[in-house]
């Protein structure tokens, strides 16, 4: 049984935890002070520090699952993706964490909150092409996402990162235990493809069904809440017809049709290669 975590806790003898910058389904996530980099004069020395939420403390893979996420998020080193730092357990507490890089900036839900008629063209087309070579990346270093939504989107002056990999795979062999994520999945309805909600394995081609939504609700604003998913969704007006052309492909509630890659969405939005969807 672990130990709840509180403001001013000291973790590990090292960090000491100073506000909650988080709470999802599956973590609570902590800003604090690396008091060891302190000592040896680091100025920066703030990190991100995330362990799993008391309702995961009982179950026994649990801490298995937080390793998980970190040791695939830290085979990515990618601007657009969220670097992680260490993986530890205060003993005292029984508790397992990892810390990562403190980011700076609001989560694209929140900001789409703001924008509830969606984003032009000339503030969507970049923030949806760093999204896009986030995901590129991840998926040419045979990671799958699991769970691309505005809530694991943070946007930064810098530009754009994708974090919150618990949902993530590895597609290679890893030797890491196999872990049953239906148990504990918690995937959102309005991102998860339909392929998931029904039983089938993530796969890549769910990430792109996840990404093209969320780029969609960017465009769209709150009218994207409102589509029915038996519909065909509307062209956003301000999206040019060669990039909705791929959008709509990458939205394809079948997956035998959804055949576009998330490198090739990216170049159609990019505007270079736009005649092989038109
Ligand atoms: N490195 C970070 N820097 C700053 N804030 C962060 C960082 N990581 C997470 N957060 C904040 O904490 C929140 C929860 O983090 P995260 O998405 O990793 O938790 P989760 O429990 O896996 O979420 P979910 O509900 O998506 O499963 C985020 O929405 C974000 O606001
Ligand atoms: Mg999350």
């Amino acid at each position: 049984m672990t130990t709840p975590l509180r403001t001013g806790d000291l973790i590990a003898g090292r960090y000491q935890l100073e506000r909650v910058l988080g709470i999802g389904g599956m973590g609570v996530v902590y800003r604090a002070r690396d008091l060891l980099h302190e000592q040896f004069g680091e100025p920066c020395s703030s990190v991100a520090l995330k362990v799993l939420g008391e309702c995961f403390s009982e179950c026994p893979d649990a801490h298995v699952l937080l390793y998980s996420e970190f040791s695939l998020a830290r085979s990515l080193l990618h601007p657009g993706v969220v670097r992680m730092f260490g993986f530890d357990v205060d003993t005292r507490r029984q508790s397992a964490f990892f810390t990562m890089e403190l980011m700076h900036g609001m989560p694209l839900d929140r900001l789409m909150l703001e924008r509830p008629a969606g984003f032009g063209w000339h503030e969507w087309q970049p923030m949806a092409l760093q999204l896009l070579d986030a995901l590129a990346y991840v998926h040419g270093r045979g990671v799958l996402h699991g769970d691309v939504k505005p809530g694991n989107v943070m946007v930064a002056e810098a530009g754009i990162r994708l974090f919150d990999f618990g949902l993530g795979q590895s597609q290679a062999v890893t030797g890491l235990p196999g872990l049953d994520r239906h148990r504990i999945s918690a995937w959102t309805p309005a991102y998860a493809a339909p392929e998931l909600l029904s039983g089938a394995q993530l796969s890549a081609t769910a990430d792109v069904y996840g990404v093209a939504c969320v780029l969609y609700e960017m465009a769209q604003g709150r009218r994207a809440r409102e589509r029915k998913l038996t519909q065909a969704p509307d062209r956003p007006r301000q999206l040019p017809r060669h990039c909705w052309s791929a959008l709509r492909a990458a939205m394809a509630m079948d997956p035998t049709q959804r055949t576009i890659t998330v490198a090739e969405v990216r170049e159609a939005l990019s505007g270079r290669s736009w005649r092989w969807f038109a």
